[in-house]
């Protein structure tokens, strides 16, 4: 079955990204937001960054109004009944998309595939609690999903070849290079950026260099685009200490135990760019 009709789900960071993807590429999407005011907001962020585009003479007029147009935003979970593919991009939070994944498996058509860009949490939890866990499996993009070039394909020890062989279809339709993997926390990307991470984390939090230094080092010392504090600001602190501890009840090693300077920074709301603090202040 050739996917035309893609649902996604949470207009977070993530869910607007691949949305944009998967509208450009041809798709037509279906963008389930809980609140109305933010499906508006995610059209009025997809409108801003077209029209950045074509400003930069990167995309024309006509793609950006086809693009616009096959793009619905709506709040109603029903609407995914005619999709042929749902990726969720909810909060990293396996009870949340587990209670999501049931829903869907009662309201989407039997053939569909049903998808989650889960980081690190087991695929298989969440195919364990439809009546079809042989289409389900994981479609990991990575932030911002409209630059950077993978997908991880996950598959579960439930997932049919069929169902890979789909999702890695649309994968390389939206323009990406696609890898398989199978479902352990963190797959290859997570499990082996994220011990620097918070090892990164650590070191500041000892205070054995400052911030600036700590992303200086890395960035001129291994040619990294970006230094390990920013990227933790951009990936969201909240989502970071989600994906720790998630490698961490997966493998007990204490490289993946989330350093303590995460967690007090989660609770006190600074969680990157998306609350416009984290390591850095994005206020002025
Ligand atoms: N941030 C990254 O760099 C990154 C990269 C790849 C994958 N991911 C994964 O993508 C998913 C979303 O991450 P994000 O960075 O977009 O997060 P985000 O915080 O920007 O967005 C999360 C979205 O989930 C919604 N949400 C929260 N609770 C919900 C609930 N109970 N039911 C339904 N929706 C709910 C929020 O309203 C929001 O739209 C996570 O699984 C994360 O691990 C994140």
């Amino acid at each position: 079955m050739a996917v035309k009709r893609v649902g996604i789900i949470g207009s977070g960071i993530m869910g607007s990204g691949i949305a944009e993807v998967a509208a450009k590429s041809g798709f037509e999407v279906v963008l389930r937001s809980r609140a109305q005011s933010s499906a508006d907001a995610m059209v009025a962020g997809l409108e801003k960054s077209l029209a950045k585009q074509v400003e930069r003479q990167k995309l024309t007029e006509a793609d950006r109004d086809g693009t616009l147009a096959r793009v619905r935003a709506v709040t109603d979970l029903g609407e995914m009944a005619d999709c042929d593919l749902v990726l969720e991009s909810v909060l990293e939070d396996v009870e949340t998309k587990k209670h999501l994944f049931n829903e869907l498996d009662r309201i989407c058509a039997d053939g569909a595939i049903l998808a989650t860009n889960t980081s690190t949490l087991p695929v298989v939890e969440m195919a364990m609690v439809t009546g079809r866990p042989e289409r389900v499996c994981g479609v990991h993009f990575f932030n911002p999903a409209p630059m950077m070039a993978l997908v991880e394909i996950v598959r579960a020890i439930t997932t049919s070849d069929e169902t890979i062989a789909e999702a890695t279809a649309f994968a390389t339709a939206c323009g990406k290079n696609a890898v398989q993997v199978k479902d352990q926390a963190g797959f290859i990307v997570n499990a082996l950026l994220f011990p620097y991470l918070n090892n990164a984390a650590r070191l500041y939090d000892a205070g054995v260099a400052t911030r600036d230094d700590i992303d200086a080092a890395m960035k001129g010392g291994c040619n990294f685009p970006m230094g390990p504090l920013e990227l933790l600001d951009l990936v969201g602190l909240d989502t970071s200490l989600a994906i720790l501890e998630a490698l961490y009840a997966e493998f007990k090693d204490p490289n993946y135990a989330p350093a303590p300077i995460l967690r007090r920074m989660v609770t006190a709301e600074r969680l990157g760019r998306k609350s416009r603090v984290g390591f850095y202040d994005y206020r002025k």
